[in-house]
């Protein structure tokens, strides 16, 4: 464990947010400012994955998604699709010992079956491997699109209906949540997005219901440790309502 600094301190840990999910944008910008390759930025971007996977786990957040890939990313050039599977890649392989040493259980949020056939196996190992973890839950959404994910629950759904296993009267909100590739997973409490887009680009649409938002100016490649845990402070100083007229919650939802 990092030994603690003054900036840690000021976060109170019964107050951390159950699930933090984050928008990594900015790779491109960040390489174009530097006149580089728009790969570069994806390179750098990816050393960013490490360090922020790192201080959630340290910091004691229990879940942490990344959004590392939309539906809408595959109509991007050929080279540049290819080049993020290439670190993708890199990234389920090298980093497989660490997440078993630390606990870390990784799951994959997204068309799995849209990826080339040697990520998926490589994915697939990882997650076998890391699911009985006990530690952080890492969720890398892949493929990730929220329209698609609610269609692909409610066809699900509407197949267990056709088969009569349901009515359609029953369906509830909850049964909408468990045909979602986050079934039995906390809603984000906190949602960053980095590089200054204030929009959720295709991103947990139905989970973000009562989420709050954090857009940083920060490109992804330049977001460090200290302003991950600078948004945490500012989460906790938040008063999430949840439609209610006074606070009656704590910021992790719960009754105070
Ligand atoms: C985020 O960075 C990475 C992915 C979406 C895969 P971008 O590649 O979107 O970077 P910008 O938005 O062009 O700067
Ligand atoms: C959102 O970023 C997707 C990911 C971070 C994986 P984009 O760069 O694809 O989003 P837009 O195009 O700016 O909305
Ligand atoms: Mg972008």
């Amino acid at each position: 464990m990092k030994s603690d600094t003054r900036q840690d301190l000021r976060l109170n840990p019964e107050k951390l947010p159950a699930h933090v999910a984050i928008i990594m944008d900015g790779n491109g910008r960040w390489a174009k400012k530097r006149l580089m390759n728009r790969i570069k930025g994806h390179e750098k971007g990816s050393k960013t994955v490490r360090s922020i996977v790192t201080a959630a786990r340290e910091l004691g957040i229990g879940m942490l998604t990344l959004y590392a890939f939309s539906t809408e990313n595959w109509a991007r050039p050929q080279v540049e699709v290819k080049a993020l599977m290439v670190l993708l890649k890199r990234f389920l392989v090298s980093e497989r010992d660490e997440l078993m040493a630390r606990g870390v259980r990784l799951n994959i949020l997204g068309q799995m079956e849209k990826l080339p056939e040697d990520i998926q196996e490589e994915a697939e190992k990882t997650v076998t491997l890391t699911q009985n973890n006990q530690g952080m839950a890492l969720n890398l959404a892949l493929s990730y699109g929220s329209r698609q994910e609610i269609c692909a629950g409610m066809q699900a759904l509407a197949r267990e209906i056709k088969a009569g296993q349901i009515q359609p009267h029953e369906i509830t909100e909850e049964m909408i949540s468990d045909h979602l590739y986050t079934r039995q997973m906390p809603d984000p409490d906190l949602i960053i997005r980095t590089s200054g887009e204030f929009r959720l680009s295709n991103f947990m649409m139905w989970q973000a219901a009562y989420s709050e938002l954090f857009i940083t100016d920060t490109l992804w490649p330049d977001f460090t440790r200290e302003e991950f845990i600078e948004i945490l402070i500012n989460f906790q100083e938040r008063d999430r309502r949840f439609g209610k007229v006074k606070c009656s919650t704590s910021n992790d939802g719960s009754p105070q």
